[in-house]
């Protein structure tokens, strides 16, 4: 049993919340085959409420990934079921997958051998029912909308800063109006400034776009300025989840380490959001 902190979850006559997006519904992963099977997650179950940043944090190699992709409907967990609106996520057509869901990758590669406009307009674009111009249009106010200039439309990925690529990926993410944005570590590999001016952005967007947002994250302080939620994952399930604050709370020794640590206390100290 995952112990769940926050009592505000709004349930239902039913008891079953109504305001859920995702629901992860006791969801097992085990790869490999024979002997030499092994399992990531063992009737995990998490719940993500529309218009949240629920922010899943854990060891390396615990299956956060593993369940964004589950999430995506990329791959099927080996029992249970992830359900998007209620309807299985691995069940849902892989076309109109973009309109349903942005993903920032870990690795959040960019198409190398596309320009920045292309690679915001793909998914646009494998539509095909629209005119270019009106594609270019939405890709440009879509770079726009993270803060980057239209002269930046016709540059490659190779000549760009990581900030730079990390908005990149942000607009391709959200060219098709997802109300569901899955982050996967939105921050790794940018300086304190860059981090800071990326939550800020991260900010703009949940708010304006109205969106739910799933977010993997080691980093702290990325953590506290975004999560209305945090999940903790270890020993392959939900250990608990609830506001950031009440979860630092709950005794484990993943969380002492992760959350209480030297590192965790800096964080805890209120750091406002940089501005430019
Ligand atoms: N397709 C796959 N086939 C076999 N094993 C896999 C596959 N995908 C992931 N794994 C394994 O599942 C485990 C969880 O991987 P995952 O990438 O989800 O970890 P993570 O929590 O995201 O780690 P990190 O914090 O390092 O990104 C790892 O042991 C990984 O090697
Ligand atoms: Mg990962």
């Amino acid at each position: 049993m995952n112990r769940t902190l926050d009592q505000h979850a709004q349930t239902g006559s039913d008891g079953q919340s109504e305001d859920i997006l995702v629901d992860v519904d006791h969801i097992s992963t085990v790869f490999g085959q024979g002997a030499s099977a092994f399992s990531v997650h063992e009737n995990l179950d998490l719940k993500v409420r529309r218009g949240e940043i629920m922010t899943i944090v854990g060891g390396s190699g615990t299956g956060k990934t593993v369940l964004l992709r589950h999430i995506l409907g990329l791959t099927k967990p080996s029992a249970g079921v992830v359900r998007i609106n209620g309807i299985p996520a691995h069940a849902l057509p892989a076309e109109g997958a973009s309109a349903r869901m942005g993903m920032l990758f870990q690795h959040g590669a960019l198409f190398s051998a596309f320009n920045v406009l292309d690679n915001v307009a793909f998914a646009l674009r494998e539509q095909d029912s629209l005119p270019d111009a009106v594609v270019r249009d939405a890709a440009i106010v879509k770079l726009q909308m993270v803060g980057l200039k239209p002269e930046h439309a016709l540059r490659m990925p190779s000549d760009l800063s990581g900030g730079m690529i990390k908005r990149v990926a942000l607009a391709r993410a959200l060219i098709m109006d997802p109300p569901l944005l899955l982050l996967d570590e939105p921050t790794a590999g940018l300086d304190p400034r860059g981090s800071d001016e990326f939550c800020e952005l991260l900010l703009e967007v949940h708010q304006e776009l109205g969106l739910t947002v799933v977010m993997v994250t080691h980093d702290l302080d990325t953590l506290y300025a975004l999560s209305t939620r945090v999940a903790v994952l270890a020993e392959k399930k939900v250990i608990v989840e609830g506001p950031p604050k009440e979860v630092i709370t709950f005794k484990h020794p993943f969380i002492e380490q992760f959350f209480l640590g030297e590192r965790g206390l800096r964080a805890l100290e209120p750091a406002p959001v940089a501005k430019p």
